[in-house]
């Protein structure tokens, strides 16, 4: 691995006046922190989520817009359409994981036991969302010349996961879209990234799993410490970068190793 340390200092930070940006899964957790960021950073925020209490409060606490939107539904994001029109961001962030406490069909037990309900409800969400996202809203940022995507990705999307494989697989995917996205829409002015960040106090963490880490001293972040890495990775606009973030270390752009010298630029 190779990587360049970005800094954690967001504080001369963007001026997102008049700007226009959407995020999904912007009712609580990580969503609601980037939100309210973008809010306080000049932005106009559509909050889009299946939490419609939660999203609502949201949006009027940010003087925003809320919209029921569950990402896994491609007929959702046709019929959002209108609302998405005019989008200069697009924060790409809701998202799950296998187990799901106190749902008997989801399990983050072994493999053999993961049930088909679960499998499509994660893959629905942390995969199929993102790319609806991104088909979405791409034609009219291209047709612009201008936009960013920055997708919510996890340190589980650059290195192994223990204990759910499945969320593993989903934000590898997410890792190889936004590179593959970077590469092909970043000359045409549209800028695709993602954030990858450890442990952050969140629901996606159970409360059995917020004790272990705790026990064995794993970093758990603050949501408003992660939409410091949206900030960073809004301001940086390098088409296809990954931003790692880990407890109270720096924001740092992991860089992958070209494989050929000579094929480096595809990666
Ligand atoms: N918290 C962490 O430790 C951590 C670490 C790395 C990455 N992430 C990622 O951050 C993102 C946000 O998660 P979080 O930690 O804020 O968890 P969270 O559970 O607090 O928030 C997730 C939000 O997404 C919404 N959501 C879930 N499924 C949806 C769907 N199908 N359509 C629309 N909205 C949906 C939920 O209602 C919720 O508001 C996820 O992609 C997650 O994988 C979280």
């Amino acid at each position: 691995m190779t990587s360049m340390e970005f800094g954690n200092d967001t504080s001369a930070a963007l001026d997102l006046a008049g700007q226009r940006a959407l995020v999904t899964g912007g009712a609580g957790g990580i969503g609601a922190a980037v939100a309210r960021r973008l809010a306080g950073l000049g932005a106009h925020v559509v909050v889009a989520d299946i939490a419609d209490a939660a999203g609502e409060a949201m949006a009027a606490e940010i003087g925003g817009e809320y919209h029921h939107l569950d990402v896994s539904d491609p007929d959702a994001w046709a019929r959002l359409a209108d609302s998405l029109a005019g989008l200069d961001i697009a924060f790409l962030n809701a998202g799950v994981s296998t187990r799901i406490d106190g749902d008997p069909d989801a399990s983050d037990a072994p493999m053999g036991e993961v049930t088909e309900r679960a499998y499509r409800r994660i893959m629905g969400a942390n995969v199929d969302g993102v790319v609806y996202g991104a088909r979405a809203v791409l034609p009219e940022m291209i047709a612009r010349g201008r936009g960013q995507i920055v997708i919510t990705a996890s340190m589980a999307g650059l290195s192994a996961i223990p204990l759910d494989s499945i969320y593993g697989l989903t934000k590898h995917a997410v890792v190889g879209f936004t590179k593959s996205l970077g590469a092909t829409y970043g000359p045409l002015g549209v800028c695709t990234s993602a954030i990858c960040p450890g442990f952050a106090d969140t629901n996606i963490i159970s409360a059995d799993l917020m004790d272990l880490l705790r026990s064995i001293d794993v970093p758990v972040m603050s949501p408003e410490r992660v939409a410091d890495a949206v900030v960073v990775a809004l301001a940086a606009a390098q088409p296809g970068s990954l931003w790692a973030l880990w407890g109270d270390r720096p924001i740092t752009r992991y860089i992958p190793n070209a494989v050929y010298d000579d094929l480096e630029d595809f990666v």
